[in-house]
């Protein structure tokens, strides 16, 4: 074995599931679904090539129509959709591994052309600018704000999207709270400008998220439902200084509901943020005491110093994971790793 990762290797218990290693497969869109949505059979031996990891996050997975933003993204609304997670999950379960959904919805990072013409919803009317991503000549737009009661409908359906998860056999869910999605963009200021009680203070502003965890958490068990976050803000968001309260306000409620983990929704958790005091990593840390993933840019070496260190429960790969479908076993064995290339994004493999 591979001493310098060892930590790494030893197991973890996440509720009532015992993962055999601490190597997470990070969540990936690889937009490889059929046209209604539905995952493939090629899907179904991706994931299960890579069931050796501790824990499979899927990639982002839509809890209903207008939560789309980019093609060929699963869904988990329709029967045939619960059906092909089914086949996920199975081939994944008759390789020994477990697998978390992450479940999704995309708020005003989409265009009318995913989501049947209409404009798509966000806490506030906060225009996105720049070009549609994994499409060509589209250019994001301005969002409508949502009203208060289809704010709660939209927390009803990622409760009935886990609900469908664990229908089709999953092992668990991971709300997509992260990454400037629709979670997310309730949690920075820049993006949510309501006066209403999803807007203008902490507790408002976290009141989304919280609505999210709680009907998710009652539909299949707070020991199966995870959480993604972003306090950092990097991806279709901008900062502001204000927005680390908020994170500190729903990390202490999150703490409360003894969820299954936080995971870190960073590109690179090396990057200190001035009004984080630190590393994305480091701020969740701060401020809670639960099962944290950490993930963005860890070397095998790195994460496992970071667990030795406390910093870190479990670390989450995911190019690398693109690269390697046996890491673990590469890992494990110090074996050189193939280095990701964004043409890997191509296929599956
Ligand atoms: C092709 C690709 C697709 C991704 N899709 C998702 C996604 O669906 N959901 C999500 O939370 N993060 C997504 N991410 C972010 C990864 O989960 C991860 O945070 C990021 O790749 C940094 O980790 P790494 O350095 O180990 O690759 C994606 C990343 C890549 C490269």
């Amino acid at each position: 074995m591979n001493s310098g990762v060892e930590a790494l290797l030893r197991p973890y218990s996440i509720g009532r599931m015992e993962l055999p290693n601490r190597i997470v497969m990070a969540p990936m869109t690889r937009c490889m679904a059929t046209d209604e949505f539905v995952p493939t059979a090629k899907m179904a031996e991706y994931y299960a090539r890579r069931a050796e990891a501790g824990l499979i996050i899927t990639e982002g997975t839509v809890i209903r129509p207008d939560g789309r933003g980019y093609p060929n993204s699963p869904g988990i609304y329709t029967a045939k959709q619960i059906n092909g997670w089914q086949a996920v999950t199975d081939m994944a379960h008759s390789q020994g591994g477990r697998l978390f959904l992450q479940i999704w919805h995309v708020g005003r990072v989409s265009h009318p052309f995913y989501i049947n013409g209409e404009q798509p919803v966000a806490p506030s009317a906060v225009p996105l600018e720049g070009k549609v991503a994994r499409a060509e000549n589209l250019e994001y737009g301005a969002p409508r704000a949502l009203e208060a009661d289809e704010i709660r409908d939209i927390a009803t359906a990622y409760a009935k999207a886990a609900e469908n998860g664990i229908s089709a056999g999953c092992d668990g869910v991971e709300i997509h709270g992260a990454n400037g999605y629709l979670i997310d963009q309730f949690l920075h200021h820049h993006t949510n400008t309501r006066t209403d009680e999803y807007g203008g203070t902490v507790e408002n502003m976290a009141r989304f998220a919280l609505e999210v965890v709680d009907a998710v958490a009652d539909a299949v068990g707070a020991g199966k439902t995870g959480i993604r976050l972003s306090p950092a803000a990097y991806h279709f968001v901008t900062p502001e200084a204000g927005d680390a309260a908020v994170f500190e306000f729903l990390l202490k409620e999150l703490e409360k509901r003894r969820l299954a983990y936080v995971h870190a929704g960073i590109f690179d958790d090396s990057v200190s943020y001035d009004y984080l005091g630190g590393t994305v990593s480091g701020f969740l840390r701060k401020n809670y005491r639960g099962t944290l993933i950490g993930c963005g840019g860890y070397t095998a070496e790195k994460a496992a110093e970071a667990i030795n260190n406390g910093e870190l429960d479990i670390a989450a790969f995911g190019r690398p994971f693109i690269a390697n479908p046996d890491l673990v076993s590469k890992i494990s064995n110090g074996d050189p790793l193939k280095p990701y290339d964004e043409s890997m994004l191509a296929s599956l493999y």
